[in-house]
């Protein structure tokens, strides 16, 4: 008879952003410091949470599809006379709330973006069998009550920092503002605190992680505001930290100091991921994005003056309710201008409940978006290959992170983010090493190690 572990498992899936990638991990902590620990297998886990996206309808149906795969097999536990606790987190828990629990009665708890720490409390409520939710906004009692510890079993040499939360911005199409509430910024000394323990575990690459990472105004002790800039300039002090990354921004918030920390932070890696969403002016102010396709192209190009060799990415929206040819042609306009060399992400547009656009009269046939996605995909995806074709010959500084899907091979980042892998000895993983690059795939490159 094969022994079992009475430890309690957990298993987490996350969708979506890197906010809650973050988040995941985070509750995973939070987890661990109750006494669980992790499983790759739902079928095995004790508790299974579903941290989830919002932001585009099938992100959000995908939640329910997962529940009816999970209420199966919470069946099949419980016919073995096991449990197994089913609880949604992430954004579309903030959005549906207690909805979750009439549409899927399988559900045990909801738990906001904003209250998972008192996941603890939510967790013993429903294990007493009375359904358990908390949708608040209390963001920077979150923080406060996180575990100090941040585990880095894989001693992975990379990790996200989320130093800002929430957005003000109200793009018409998003619902961001409504489920993640107001922009909220961390304060420096507890991001500067959470950067050295993550040091401690061995990261030597720091991604600082925001909705609207660059309107990050965090107040220090004496009462000062820091800027994202100042945030950045400070932790590349840290001798340990030798790659410095932030994402998601926002064009109006890509203030001077910012872009000349671009300029005099060697850490601080040549790569930008900047949405434009759309290069018409009359669909930017539908959007509410407060600036227009040539101040987006401006900025665009003084950042290249300033730092030559950066590589840019961003986001698109193909189908914004009242789009026409002409205002996709300006989209394709920019992106022709700028030249986006890093994978960037593209969508057609979809209505959210309780945004602005939704209620537009003029909706984009689905056929239209396609045929204009796919359009605009193309185009991308041939800057691509162009930006991945430059780097052939060159020899870059990578960083390796983890071990590669083939036999022997490991992979890494560039200084561009690009994704490279070399065949070598996984002692390399947590290293930077110059590796001369020798050939590309569709979205990464392939070299070899100069030792
Ligand atoms: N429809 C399509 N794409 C959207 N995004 C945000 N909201 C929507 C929506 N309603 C995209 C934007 C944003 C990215 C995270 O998701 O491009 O930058
Ligand atoms: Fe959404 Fe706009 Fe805020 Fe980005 S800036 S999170 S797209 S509302």
């Amino acid at each position: 008879m094969t022994e079992e572990s009475t430890t309690p498992k957990y298993h987490i899936k996350s969708f979506g952003c890197q906010m809650n990638a973050y988040d995941a991990q985070r509750m995973g902590e939070l987890l661990v410091a109750q006494g669980y620990e992790a499983t790759e297998q739902p079928e095995n886990a004790d508790l299974v949470l579903l941290n989830t996206c919002h932001i585009r309808e099938k992100a959000a149906e995908k939640v329910y599809s997962d529940i009816g795969r999970l209420r199966e097999m919470k069946l099949e536990r419980e016919a073995d006379g096991k449990q197994m606790m089913i609880g949604i987190a992430g954004c579309v828990a903030q959005a549906e709330g207690k909805e979750i629990f009439k549409r899927a009665p399988v559900v045990d708890l909801v738990v906001g973006p904003q209250s998972y720490h008192r996941l603890d409390a939510l967790l013993a409520k429903a294990k007493t069998g009375r359904r358990a939710i908390d949708t608040e906004f209390p963001v920077e009692e979150k923080f406060a009550h996180l575990p100090h510890t941040r585990a880095n079993p894989n001693r992975a040499p990379s990790a996200f920092l989320t130093v800002q939360e929430g957005c003000d911005k109200f793009c018409t199409f998003c619902v961001v503002p409504y489920t993640r509430g107001a922009e909220v910024s961390r304060a420096p000394e507890a991001i500067l605190a959470e950067a050295q323990k993550l040091i401690d575990h061995g990261v030597q690459e720091l991604t600082l992680l925001g909705q609207n990472v660059n309107a990050y105004h965090g107040v220090d002790a004496t009462g000062t505001t820091w800027s994202l800039a100042r945030l950045l300039y400070a932790l590349a002090e840290l001798p340990q930290v030798s790659r410095l990354r932030y994402m998601t921004s926002h064009p109006r918030d890509m203030a001077q100091d910012l872009i000349h920390a671009h300029r005099d932070l060697p850490q601080l890696m040549p790569y930008l991921h900047l949405p434009v969403q759309s290069g018409s002016d009359r669909i930017l102010k539908a959007m509410n994005r407060g600036h227009t396709a040539q101040h987006y192209v401006e900025l665009m190009q003084h950042m290249r003056d300033i730092r030559p060799d950066i590589v840019f990415s961003s986001d698109f929206i193909v189908g914004f309710p009242g789009e026409t040819d002409e205002d996709f042609e300006d989209t394709l306009r920019v992106i022709d201008t700028v030249k986006f060399h890093a994978p960037s992400y593209s969508f057609k547009y979809s209505p959210r409940p309780g945004t602005p656009a939704a209620e537009h009269k003029t909706q984009v046939p689905e056929a239209v978006m396609q045929a204009r996605l796919l359009h605009l995909q193309q185009i991308l995806a041939a800057q691509q290959t162009y930006g991945l074709a430059q780097h052939i010959g060159t020899t870059q500084a990578v960083l390796f992170e983890k071990i590669g899907r083939e036999a022997g091979q490991i992979i890494g980042r560039t200084p561009h983010a690009y994704s490279i892998h070399v065949v070598a000895t996984p002692a390399l993983i947590g290293t930077i090493q110059h590796v001369r690059v020798v050939d590309q795939k569709r979205n990464s490159l392939g070299g070899v190690v100069l030792l």
